[in-house]
């Protein structure tokens, strides 16, 4: 047998370097090298290239093809009988694929597994390989969980070539690895969890799914940065990463679908943890407002639409005295850069000034809201805390700010403008392109603006 080689690989980007070095050549970010065993290439050319995803090329030469001629075979979906799940799939698992599902410790990650597993039953064969857990932890679950025993198969097993061994000969259609970091190969000497064994196991994984069709569920851990701890090329191995959040006392869960090669990304699925598992929302459009018994300084509600639905959300904010040389700026939810933006805006286009003030922004329910449409909701609620003035009762607001101080039109304004009358709002501060001729949505009033002043007096 060859040597192995060595070579150091960044757990940011995945880029190889052939000695040590502080800084990673291609990311650029300091510390992120560490060691792994390169092995010799195989010498079958099917076995090597199905490495890159590349399954059945062994027969013959990969030929250039016109896409033409390509025959073209939908991809085959089973129905996993949790709806919000097989929302943020793209509309059920897809055979052979490989989802990556991350979140905080406790978020409930093993639970929806394992339920889907019960859910899916005879219907599809499975195994649920449990590294962190014994065997008889997960069937207490399964039993806590009033889950069909029968067809629920366990394996208590972390080394990957003896999972693999099983898995062949028992020939499962889904396979759930709970968790990724706890995998090793008998190929490296590195400690369970670390970039090597990561990247190698699920690279394992992710061939035997594709050779054998087989769907497979990677559980892992995020770091406290919030990403998957591994290296970043994790996510570029799988066809799907999702993230679980939710706030921990918040019994509400959202999943999201982060990367999806089936379907479409920011996709939401909503859960809300009970003392029997995980139950689906199927209609979360108002979970994520807090119930205030009057007018309250520092909120504001907005009408976000990640995903296909409306969601009504509502920011807070708290401005406060800063005793800081450096006022603090927090964003829980939003981007932090993105604050500061609209703190600046909000100083040279509406003429209030936040330099000396510390500024706390969270959105409730621990939900993460990405899009542009909250910026004018965070500064009513950053404005609305600093003046300690509530802002209208039953308001709602949602518009993009630019750096000019314009307040820009947001996709689909008329279905969220819909959600917010439907759920009782009388009065919406809107991009005035996102604003009916009529000023009107049912008995909702809608004020459309350009500039953030108009805003800003609008809430008055
Ligand atoms: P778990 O699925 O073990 O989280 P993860 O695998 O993401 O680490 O979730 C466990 C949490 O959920 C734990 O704090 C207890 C709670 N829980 C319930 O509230 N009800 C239930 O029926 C179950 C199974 C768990
Ligand atoms: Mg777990």
């Amino acid at each position: 047998m060859a040597k192995a080689k060595t070579a150091y690989v960044c757990a940011d980007c995945g880029a190889e370097h052939s000695k040590w070095q502080g800084q990673c050549i291609e990311c650029g970010v300091w510390n992120t090298l560490s060691e792994f065993v390169v092995q010799p290439a195989v010498k079958s050319a099917g076995a090597a290239r199905s490495s890159s995803g590349y399954a059945g090329a062994a027969a013959g030469a990969p030929k250039i093809t016109p896409l033409t001629s390509v025959a073209l075979t939908a991809e085959m979906r089973t129905l996993t009988g949790i709806s919000e799940l097989d929302r943020v799939l793209g509309g059920g698992l897809v055979d052979g694929s490989v989802v990556l599902i991350g979140g905080d410790p406790g978020i409930g990650k093993s639970t929806l597994l394992l339920q889907m597993l019960g859910k899916l039953g005879e219907q599809l064969p499975s195994v649920y390989v449990t590294g962190e857990e014994s065997l008889g932890q997960v069937a207490a679950r399964a039993q806590r969980l009033d889950l069909p025993l029968g067809p629920l198969h366990a394996l208590a097993e972390t080394c990957i070539e003896r999972i693999l061994e099983q898995a062949v000969a028992s020939r499962p259609r889904v396979l759930v690895i709970d968790s990724i970091q706890t995998i090793w190969t008998e190929l490296l000497t590195a400690a369970p969890g670390s970039v090597s064994q990561v990247r190698e196991s699920a690279a394992k994984l992710t061939r035997f799914a594709k050779e054998t069709g087989t769907s497979v569920f990677l559980v892992g851990h995020v770091t406290k940065e919030g990403g998957i701890a591994g290296p970043r090329v994790l996510e570029h191995m799988v066809d799907a990463v999702l993230y679980f959040e939710g706030e921990s006392g918040s019994r509400f869960r959202v999943l999201r679908a982060f990367k999806n090669r089936f379907g479409a990304v920011n996709e939401l699925g909503v859960f809300a943890m009970s003392e029997k598992g995980l139950r689906e929302v199927p209609n979360p459009s108002a979970i994520f407002l807090s119930a205030h018994s009057g007018p309250t300084s520092g909120s504001a509600v907005m009408v976000t639409r990640e995903g296909t639905r409306p969601l009504l959300v509502e920011v807070q904010a708290l401005v406060d005295q800063s005793s800081l040389g450096n006022p603090r700026r927090v964003a829980l939810g939003l981007e932090q850069n993105r604050l500061a933006m609209l703190l600046a805006v909000l100083h040279r286009h509406g003429g209030v000034a936040a330099y000396d003030q510390d500024v706390f922004v969270n959105v409730v329910g621990g939900i993460r809201v990405q899009e542009t449409a909250a910026d004018l909701p965070v500064l009513l609620a950053v404005l609305s805390s600093l003046r300690d003035r509530p802002l209208p009762e039953k308001a709602v607001a949602f518009g993009e700010v630019g750096l000019s101080g314009e307040i820009r039109p947001v996709p689909n304004g008329e279905e969220r403008l819909k959600e917010a009358a439907h759920h009782g709002f009388q009065r919406a501060i809107v991009p005035k392109a996102n604003a009916p001729k009529k000023g009107r949505v049912g008995d909702m009033e809608v004020v459309g603006v350009e500039r953030l002043s108009q805003a800003i007096d609008a809430t008055r």
